[in-house]
């Protein structure tokens, strides 16, 4: 067993073992992808303020999100096909998150349904939507979110149609997937993974085939999804759908202060400023650089979460520091998983807790709930002077 002490260990390892893919799916943004990098490489801008000779005993990265008790503010973002890095991946994922105690957030493109993770699970999780035009249906999943627990809904608002991911077209990546001769090839070295996958009945989208209309089997899925994302959504269908779930309500995907003074005036529980891990808008400014505007904007009015090109607990404490209540993780845990399964998921929150932890102390700091701008030391032109 290689000795893992980065999320970069775990990537390489869930390459070697999951469907190119299916590891290609995760690891791609939209286009030319340069806001899938900038989502990284714009966190290594900002740098922190060491200080010294200050007590670093009985240090704590408790916290909480929307008024949940968190072991530290990192939830697990929703990823569509988890089940597809790993067997049952959304209740591996899950169960970790729960031992950890953190939250993790389901997503409606799940393998696993919502009955399955709750199933398996014995904490509330939370569930996220996508916007679709059939009432019926975000009723009946509101429904099945409620009766299975589930303590908030996160809506999704940055995809009304998809950002293209140039290797999903061309590795045949759909719902069924379509195998080619080199997909089949490639899974033949990835008989792990494979001999996993033969042993669950979970291989389909769990929320969807047997639940929606025309949806009987999996063949039946592509033209669905292609018909069943609302393009005309607007703020009053957001407001809508908000009371027709009637519980607490994340809106994720803002990228804007104009549209997070929006959210806020709706009366979300919380926002997700989010560009979607780069995979919707290419060009689109990174996230962590688009965080300082939107917390100046709507910080005092609605809870402010944050993600996308989180890889390290040094990055969770910057977006933190910089004013968000809460983070979210997508592919950092997804690496875990494709890598080790649940045991996967579980190191790499115990990657980012210790980086997280040991980077406040050498900041100064013991509380993850005192943790402000003062120890960031952020490149003057970082926002950028856009026109
Ligand atoms: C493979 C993959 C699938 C995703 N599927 C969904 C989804 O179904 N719903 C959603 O709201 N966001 C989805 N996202 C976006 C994540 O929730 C999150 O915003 C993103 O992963 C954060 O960026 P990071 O991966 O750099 O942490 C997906 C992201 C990835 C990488």
């Amino acid at each position: 067993m290689p000795v893992i002490t980065t999320i970069a260990d775990l990537k390489r390892l869930h390459k070697r073992r999951t469907p190119k893919m299916f590891y290609d799916y995760a690891e791609s943004g939209s286009w030319t992808e340069q806001t899938f990098r900038e989502n990284t490489s714009d966190f290594d801008l900002i740098r922190l303020r060491q200080r010294i000779a200050v007590d670093m005993t009985n240090r704590t990265t408790q916290s909480q999100m929307i008024g949940q008790d968190v072991a530290m503010p990192v939830a697990l973002a929703p990823v569509g096909l988890t089940g597809m890095q790993s067997a049952d991946g959304e209740i591996k994922a899950a169960k970790a998150a729960e031992k950890f105690g953190v939250p993790f957030t389901l997503s409606t493109m799940s393998i696993c349904s919502i009955e399955d993770v709750a199933e398996n699970t014995t904490k509330p999780f939370w569930f996220q939507v996508y916007t679709l035009k059939d009432d019926d249906f975000m009723q009946r999943l509101f429904d099945r979110a409620r009766a299975a627990g589930c303590s908030a809904i996160v809506i999704t608002l940055d995809l009304q149609i998809l950002g293209q991911r140039h290797k999903d077209l061309k590795n045949g990546l759909s719902a069924p997937p379509k195998f080619t001769l080199a997909s089949m090839a490639d899974l033949a070295t990835k008989w792990g993974w494979g001999i996993e996958m033969l042993q669950t009945k979970r291989r389909f989208f769990g929320n969807i085939v047997g639940h929606a209309k025309g949806v009987s089997d999996p063949s039946s899925l592509s033209s669905w999804t292609a018909e069943a994302f609302d393009h005309a959504l607007d703020w009053d269908r957001v407001a809508q759908l908000m009371k027709m779930w009637g519980g607490k309500v994340i809106l994720k995907g803002i990228l804007d202060a104009d549209d997070a003074r929006k959210a806020a005036a709706l009366g979300a529980d919380a926002i997700i400023v989010s560009n979607h891990g780069g995979r919707q808008l290419d060009g689109a400014v990174s996230s962590i650089r688009a965080l300082p505007a939107i917390l100046d904007a709507v910080g005092d009015k609605v809870e402010v979460h944050f993600d996308s090109g989180i890889r390290s607990g040094q990055d969770v404490l910057k977006a933190l520091a910089l004013g968000a209540k809460g983070t979210y993780i997508g592919r950092a845990y997804i690496n875990g998983l494709g890598a080790m399964g649940e045991a996967g998921v579980t190191r790499a929150l115990e990657v980012i807790h210790k980086e997280l932890d040991t980077t406040m102390a050498l900041c100064g700091r013991r509380d993850i709930r005192t943790v402000d701008r003062d120890i960031l030391l952020v490149p003057k032109d970082f926002e950028g002077s856009w026109q």
